[in-house]
């Protein structure tokens, strides 16, 4: 690329982000969320949750790596801008976005799915992509930072790397749906997941169902 075509691609990105400024502006007491999509399995999931999140008065802002396109497609036939509740998506590789920084105010991230490569980095602090910068940047600026960690069996480097991105302040919450609200579908049991995710950023879900031992049959 010639520098000067480097110059129109930059110039195109600032004109793309027109808007977004003002976008950025919560509305007083609406939460600010960051959602990133990794290329692991589990898009079900982030398909559930941000379905379960679109009515609530929310900011949902979100970055998806080249693989996450990939296993998005792959999985669910979509692309990032198809999905509910993200109003701004921002490009993986751009460092001078908003979120990059620890002044843009979100109140919680969500890596959804989050890949066994995307935690490594984030529990080694490197920062190579969006995504790492803006989970690390949760992590200094002492802001929730879910991960949502899929892969199977876990070898030791996975396990201490989940040890450490916790020891470092995220929350490791692996798609594990709750089989005892004896879901009928697929569907069913990645809500009763999406619901225990909202739990952790304190998100009030309309409908959510909780335990109640008398509900019980035996
Ligand atoms: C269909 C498919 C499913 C995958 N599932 C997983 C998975 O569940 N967990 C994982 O850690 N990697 C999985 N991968 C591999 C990641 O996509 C790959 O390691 C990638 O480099 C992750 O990059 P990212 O963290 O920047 O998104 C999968 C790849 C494909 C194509």
């Amino acid at each position: 690329m010639s520098r000067n075509e480097h110059l129109v691609s930059c110039e195109e990105e600032v004109e793309s982000r027109k808007g977004v400024g003002r976008e950025m502006v919560n509305r007083k007491g609406s939460k600010k969320i960051l959602v990133a999509v990794t290329g692991a399995s589990g898009m079900l999931y982030l398909q559930s949750f941000l379905r379960a999140i679109q009515d609530l008065d929310l900011v949902v802002h979100g970055i998806c790596s080249e693989a996450g396109h990939k296993v998005l497609g792959l999985e669910k036939g979509l692309i990032p801008q198809e999905l509910p509740a993200v109003t701004t998506w921002f490009n993986c590789r751009d460092f001078a976005a908003p979120p990059a920084s620890g002044s843009s105010g979100y109140d919680a991230m969500l890596v959804l799915p989050c890949s066994m490569g995307t935690l490594a980095a984030i529990a080694a602090g490197i920062s190579a992509n969006l995504i790492q910068r803006c989970a690390d940047v949760m992590l200094k600026e002492r802001k929730d930072l879910v991960l949502v960690v899929r892969e199977t069996p876990l070898n030791r480097t996975h396990l201490k790397n989940m040890l450490a991105a916790h020891d470092a302040g995220a929350i490791i919450c692996p798609p594990m749906p709750g089989y005892y609200l004896q879901p009928a579908s697929l569907e069913e049991a990645a809500d009763t997941f999406s619901w225990r995710l909202a739990d952790q950023i304190g998100l009030d879900i309309p409908g959510r169902r909780r335990w109640d031992a008398g509900e019980s049959k035996c």
